[in-house]
This record gives structure tokens, sequence and C-alpha cells, in this order.
């Protein structure tokens, strides 16, 4: 057997060693990273939420008020008011009958899915899902079966021949690391057909499209549709912690079956009255997610037209597709010595030989920054060879 040491100098052969990069202030568009101001092109901040002054406000109102521990777990102690309110704001907001507030989006998945089916179940599964699905999906006694990704056509081959006595079906609705969304309307329909579930994880849907920010649903005109919500309060919504939004008697069972739910503390009073500021303005304040809408377009067109590998789409995710992990890494580093933040997304995080830069878009990014960066990408991805030309003058 291979010891722990063996297995570390391993991962660093394979060219998948990973550090960790410590921020030392607030986050804005730009952030302090070992001791230097750099432009953060690649946070899930997409609304700029996580350092808004009213958020701020209700988390420390919340600490004055409750203190700073929920003290217990949801079924004990560590039920409180705040909680109630939460649950029933999410409902609202995603327009279903009930919230359900897990620690995080991790949890969210890993409780709901593997809280839900048991061996009667088969759950069908996009193969570009997030981890946590896949997780939430091993940990369950269901059948697990993956379908080609956004592949309408190998999900209905695969719910024919694997269908079980329950069947759910999950997917992404905004791909973390491409940005693209799922074909929702399609899935339903097929579901439908084979009498399966469905869940849909709005992580990074949430608060970004649709008119009011409700996500996926929303934004394809196809509210109310979707069995199970899910989402995330980490990524838009600026704080953290993860929900589902679903039918009562669901929330119910979850409730005692869940077990990332029925087993850790409880979120913070602090979390949870930020999390209820948060949707509040992602509701009303569209403006934001108009100019996120319109920045994200213009600056993948920018790109596109320098050459970069950019996959068509409409969300803040914008991957430059880069395929070597060593060239992705070379780019990310020279782009940090420019004091631009792109972390290389390697292998096992997304397929091998599709290593990208996966640059995100906030609301609060200026444009002179936007095209700052651009300039520096453009000199770079010539430099380097990554883009193939068009446009490019190196
Ligand atoms: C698609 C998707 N689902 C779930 C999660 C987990 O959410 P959280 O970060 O709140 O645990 C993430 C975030 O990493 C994600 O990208």
């Amino acid at each position: 057997m291979d010891s722990i040491g063996q297995k570390i100098e391993n991962i660093k052969r394979s060219g998948g060693y990973r550090e960790l990069r410590y921020i030392n202030s607030a986050q804005g568009s730009s952030a302090v990273i070992d001791g230097r101001r750099v432009l953060l092109l690649s946070s899930n901040n997409y609304l700029g939420l996580c350092n808004d002054e009213r958020l701020k406000e209700a988390a420390i109102e919340a600490v004055k008020t409750y203190g700073v521990g929920s003290g217990g777990s949801r079924l004990t102690t560590g039920s409180m008011a705040l909680h109630r309110e939460l649950e029933e704001r999410i409902a609202s907001f995603k327009k279903r009958e009930c919230g359900m507030v897990y620690n995080t989006g991790y949890m969210a998945n890993l409780g709901t899915i593997s809280g839900l089916t048991d061996e009667s179940w088969t759950v069908f599964s996009d193969r570009l899902n997030h981890a946590s699905i896949v997780d939430g999906c091993r940990l369950s006694k269901a059948k697990f079966v993956v379908y080609k990704h956004c592949d309408i056509k190998d999900l209905e081959k695969k719910l024919k021949r694997y269908k079980g006595k329950n069947n759910l079906v999950v997917t992404d609705g905004v791909f973390s690391m491409d940005g693209n969304i799922a074909p929702l309307k399609d899935i339903l329909r097929i579901a439908k057909r084979h009498g399966a579930m469905t869940m849909v994880d709005d992580a990074h849907a949430t608060g970004v499209i649709g008119k009011h920010g409700r996500g996926t649903e929303e934004y394809l005109g196809l509210e109310g549709e979707v069995d199970i919500q899910m989402g995330t309060l980490s990524k838009a919504l600026g704080g953290e912690g993860g929900f589902i939004a679903s039918r009562k008697e669901i929330v119910e069972y979850l409730r005692h079956r869940a077990k990332s739910f029925v087993y850790s503390t409880a979120l913070s009073p602090a979390t949870l009255a930020t999390a209820l500021a948060s949707i509040s303005i992602v509701e009303s304040e569209s403006f934001s997610r108009e100019k996120l809408r319109i920045d994200s377009a213009w600056f993948r067109a920018e790109l596109q037209a320098m050459g970069f590998s950019v996959p068509d789409g409409v969300t803040p995710i914008i991957p430059i597709l880069v395929g070597d992990s060593d060239l992705g890494m070379e780019f990310s580093r020279r782009l940090m010595e420019s004091r631009i933040y792109i972390p290389c997304i390697r292998p096992p995080t997304v397929p091998k030989n599709t290593s990208r830069l996966r640059v995100t878009i906030m609301a609060t990014h200026k444009r002179e920054e936007l095209e700052w960066a651009l300039e520096v990408l453009k000199d770079l991805g010539a430099e380097l060879g990554i883009t193939r030309g068009v446009g490019a003058d190196g």
C-alpha cells in the first residue's frame, strides 16, 4: 500500500498539487492576496453582496440580539426563529410550499438525495453535475445512473433501460465550470413521461438569472415545475448556507431523513440574518443582474474575438479552455504576476484535457477594470500561444 507521503508525491507528479491562497481584505472587485491588491476575476460573489453594507448591518444586529452561535442541531436546541423566517422566505422566493435550510450547498445535495432515496429508487444524474450531487448519489442506496451531459436522448434511453419503482432526475441548473444552462424544459418533459421526480441545483443560477433572480426555472419560464429546487446562500447571495424548496411532505420527510440536516450544528444567527437581507436585495434589484448580464456578454464576446476558446453562453461564468494543465497553471501564474486572480481549474474537478481558467464577472466590476483585464489576457494569451491568433496581434 502507498504511504500518504507517496500519494502526495503522486499528486505532485501528476501536476494536480494545489495550494491555498489567503485573502486578507474584504472581497470587492479586488482583494488583497499575499500582500498585493489583485483584481478578482473568478469569484462566485456575482452580485458583489459579500461585502454589502446592508448585509453587514443585518449580521451585526443579529449578533447583538441573538449572539454568535446556534448552540445545537436543528432537531434539538439549534432551531431559532430566524431559521423559520428564512425557510419561509426561501419558500416564497422560490414559489414553493416549504423551504429547508442546510449548513452548506454541499450538505443540501448530500442530505436531500441520500435522505430521499433508498434501494427502491434510481437516480439519473448529468455527467457534469457538481461533486455534491455525485456524493449524494453515492451515499444513497439508490441505483446511480449517469447520462451524457445535457443529452436528452441519452437521458430518455437510460430512463427506459434503468427505470426503477421510484425515479429522480437531477441536474445542475447552471453548470458550475462551464456556465451553460441545462435543457430543463426537455428534461421535465422526459421525466414526466417516465414518471420521474426532478431536482435542480441552482447554486449558480439563484440571484443570477431570471427576472427576479429566482434561477433557471424563472429564466426558462418554467416556474413551479421542478419537484425539488436546491440552491446556495453562498454565491450570488453573498453569505453561506444551502437550501431546498419543495412540497411540504418532501421537506417534512427530509427533516427526519437528511443526515446532514439532522446531525450538524445549525447555522448561526448572523448567517441567517444575512441571507434574509440578501434575498430581498436579490429579488428587488434587477438592475444589478442586468449590469452583470451586459458586462458578461461583452467580456465573453471580447475573449472570443481575441481567439480564446470560449463557449457561447449567457451567464457570468466564462471558461477559457486551455486543455493542458501545465499551460493553464502557467497562464494563471502569469496573470497573478500582473495582479489578476483567475485560478486554473484542473482534473478531477473538470474532465481530462479540459483544464481551464474559469473567469467570472461580478456586477461590482468597473468597466475600466474589465477593459484592463482584457488587455492583459490578450497579451498573455498571444505570448503563451493560447489564442489562435484571431484578433490577437502577437
Ligand atoms: C453546482 C454547485 N452545487 C453545490 C455547490 C455547493 O455549495 P456550497 O459552496 O454552498 O457548499 C456548489 C459550490 O461549490 C456548486 O457549484
